[in-house]
């Protein structure tokens, strides 16, 4: 760590003190951006937190949608991002009309949308899910007809596991999960034929066939920590390496290509971190009518994710 680093290190940790702000941050931001938050995790982690910790302030470093969640959620806290641009392209991937004709098309319907969406979509939905609880909140929904958005990798992942419901999918994407491909893992498994495919359900399904593991970024990272094997190919985006070898130092992981790289996650920086707790700002800001049908979802999903 060069002094540079310690002393906005330490000034984050003043100023977090003075203000009450409680620092929340994704695993594909950069390590040492991980290193200085209260609470590291996957979105599911994330939104839980931020209904549970006791500061009147939330600091989120990563993208827009998880500071929105965080806001809807507690309406009467204060919540920061660090970067107001750094965006998910994949939560702007369906429009508000799209989810009222496929309400007209099928009367029972339960639209569920990806927490990677924007209040609006939320507000539009029935529940929200994570990529960590997709699977349990879905079977727990009485409805036959399942319209996932946006996410079509992640919903064709969940229909396979719920054969008995009719799913209506989206045509939405990650650019960072599908630029993973079948021939890369196969190149990494010729270089390293012990190792075990560990892949986020974004990934694309000839991907995920290829995959001994599928799961969350947390799930990835239980999953390896827990694992007899050492060596592992990870096919998700690369800040989540920072935490698998900060749990498994004598382990060994594997990218699959240049492209794992989420540059809106990388957008968050310390220095940035610094600014926005010194200014507090940028704060979220959700209009009130929209929050509260927004929230409706999400505290579904928190409900039947028990
Ligand atoms: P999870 O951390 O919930 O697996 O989400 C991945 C993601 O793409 C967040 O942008
Ligand atoms: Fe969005 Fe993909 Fe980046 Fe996650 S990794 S924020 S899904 S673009």
């Amino acid at each position: 760590m060069t002094a540079d680093q310690q002393t906005i290190k330490e000034k984050i940790k003043k100023l977090q003190k003075e203000k009450d702000v409680v620092i929340l941050a994704h695993y594909y931001v950069d390590g040492e951006v991980q290193e200085i938050a209260d609470f590291v995790g996957d979105s599911y982690f994330l939104a839980q937190k931020a209904v549970d910790t006791p500061q009147r302030n939330i600091l989120f470093c990563g993208v827009s949608f998880m500071g929105e969640s965080a806001k809807i959620l507690n309406p009467d806290k204060k919540v920061i991002m660090v970067d107001e641009y750094a965006d998910c392209p994949m939560a702007h991937m369906v429009d508000i009309r799209r989810i009222h004709e496929i309400r007209q098309q099928y009367e029972d319907v339960a639209v569920v949308c990806y927490v990677n969406s924007t209040a609006e979509i939320k507000a539009e939905s029935d529940v929200c899910v994570t990529s960590s609880n997709a699977i349990r909140v879905v079977k727990a929904l009485p409805n036959r007809h399942i319209f996932f958005i946006p996410d079509n990798n992640l919903g064709r992942y969940v229909a396979e596991q719920i054969p008995e419901k009719d799913f209506i999918f989206h045509d939405g994407f990650c650019h960072v999960h599908t630029s993973i491909s079948a021939e890369q893992i196969k190149e990494a498994k010729k270089l390293h034929p012990e190792a075990l495919v560990l892949s986020h359900p974004e990934c694309t399904s000839d991907v995920l066939k290829l995959s001994d593991f599928i799961g969350s970024t947390s799930e990835i990272i239980d999953y390896a920590s827990n694992s007899g094997q050492d060596k592992f190919i990870i096919c998700t985006e690369m800040g989540i390496f920072y935490e698998l070898q900060q749990k498994n130092p004598q382990k060994k992981f594997y990218s699959v290509g240049h492209r794992q790289f989420c540059p809106n996650m990388k957008k968050i920086t310390l220095e940035k971190v610094e600014r926005a707790l010194a200014s507090m700002s940028p704060e979220v800001i959700v209009g009130q009518e929209l929050a509260g049908r927004a929230n409706t979802a999400l505290a579904k999903m928190l409900e039947l994710a028990k």
